[in-house]
């Protein structure tokens, strides 16, 4: 089941933050959670088995008015490749859209061909290449989903 976190999962961050550290997505630490959590216009969707139960996943965005940025997104290495990334992109997608917002941008590794086909095949497209973003020098795709 995929839901919009609240305050109550604060009590999550720490299991957030070692899950975005064991898949090295954008690595957070459990402050950085519960500041996320805490800030008005952070939308943060968590992928569990049951309700209250422990998250397997989540993707964070930031919502500006109309438009939207994707600014983390894991889920747990061991639970990976069960489509549970997409099914949370898919609610959040279907959930910020419903709630006016036309335009989401991300950043993403030109080495990472998992979550670039992911976000193509929900239809962001590349706009932009920014060179070095990443540590090592790995540059970065821009991508864009316009509604
Ligand atoms: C990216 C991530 C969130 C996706 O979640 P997931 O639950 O593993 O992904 P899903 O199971 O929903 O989808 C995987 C899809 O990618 C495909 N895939 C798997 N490995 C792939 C690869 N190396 N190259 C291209 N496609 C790949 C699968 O076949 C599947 O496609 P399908 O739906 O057509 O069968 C997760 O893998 C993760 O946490 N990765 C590490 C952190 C990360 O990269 N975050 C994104 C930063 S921008």
């Amino acid at each position: 089941m995929i839901e919009l976190a609240t305050q109550k999962d604060i009590s999550h961050s720490e299991i957030l933050a070692q899950i975005a550290k064991d898949a090295h997505a954008a690595f957070w630490n459990k402050e950085q959670f519960e500041e996320e959590l805490k800030l008005a216009c952070a939308q943060i969707f968590l992928c569990r088995t049951q309700a209250n139960k422990e998250p397997l996943g989540f993707v964070c965005f930031r919502v500006y008015q109309d438009e939207a940025e994707l600014t983390n997104f894991a889920v747990k290495v061991q639970e990976q490749n069960k489509h549970f990334g997409t099914e949370l992109l898919s609610f959040a997608l279907t959930y910020l859209l419903n709630k006016g917002v036309k335009k989401i941008t991300l950043e993403v590794s030109t080495q990472n061909a998992k979550a670039k086909k992911i976000y193509t095949d929900f239809g962001f497209k590349k706009v932009s290449l920014r060179e070095n973003f990443y540590e090592g020098g790995i540059d970065a795709e821009l991508m864009l989903f316009t509604a």
